[in-house]
């Protein structure tokens, strides 16, 4: 909920800086308040970013006031949408079985779904982070999947909008635990699919995190809403 239409300067000037330093050999997507999502896709169009949305309905339709689904976000022009992020499933109750909803409206509207996934503090500290991202990863995701057409990120909760990234050593180790789950439920396919970090990624870390074997992009929240920072994470990648 960061982002208001005075923002979108932001926006041009990302789109600037890349036109300026030739494409980006990463991915980039930009996911803005839903408020934001058409002005957002129609200003980058041409240019090598990404539309995506935070969430989205499971339903393609019908009286669910208040609610986006991923037909209204493809609509936008969008191509991906972010699901499961644990904001919303703390604040939203929204359980792994949402989710993985929320995940096969996103491939029946044709949009790529980023599927969250992480551990909270008590859990980690308890020995539990990797059975219950293993947990998240099984009941979350849909059972079939393209390589290009689904997206996870291990976010772990305690390093989300907390300034403190994950050590190098916790993500790979995480990292290990996803790609084994992926390749497990996927076959070959589960070792092709993206898998992102995200909490607390900056310009000061991203290097670091970036060599991590198994993390192929990074899930970006405070330090994208300034252009100049998420550049430097772009550059980074
Ligand atoms: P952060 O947020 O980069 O500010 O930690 C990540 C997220 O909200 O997914």
């Amino acid at each position: 909920m960061n982002g208001l239409w005075s923002a979108l300067g932001e926006i041009d000037a990302l789109i600037l800086a890349l036109a300026d330093s030739g494409p980006p050999r990463a991915q980039v997507v930009v996911c803005p308040p839903v408020t934001l999502l058409t002005e957002v896709c129609t200003r980058i169009a041409g240019s090598p970013i990404a539309g995506g949305a935070q969430d989205c309905h499971a339903e393609p339709a019908g009286a669910h006031t208040g609610d986006i689904s991923a037909e209204m976000i493809a609509d936008c022009g969008a191509r991906f949408v972010i699901v499961g992020h644990s904001e919303r499933r703390a604040a939203h109750g929204e359980t792994d079985e949402m989710v993985r909803n929320k995940a096969l409206a996103a491939m029946r509207a044709e949009l790529i779904p980023i599927v969250c996934v992480g551990e909270t503090e008590a859990e980690r500290d308890r020995g539990e982070a990797k059975s219950r991202v293993d947990a998240q990863l099984r009941a979350s995701l849909p059972d079939v999947a393209d390589a290009l057409a689904l997206v996870v990120a291990y976010e772990p909760i305690w390093a989300i909008g907390a300034g403190r990234a994950a050590s190098p050593a916790d993500i790979d180790s995480m990292h290990w635990v996803v790609r084994e789950a992926l390749k497990d439920r996927y076959g070959p396919t589960g070792d092709a699919l993206r898998i992102l970090y995200g909490g607390s990624v900056k310009p000061d870390n991203a290097a670091e995190i970036f060599e991590v074997f198994n993390v192929n992009g990074a899930l970006v929240g405070g330090a994208s809403l300034k252009a100049a920072e998420f550049l430097n994470i772009v550059r980074a990648a």
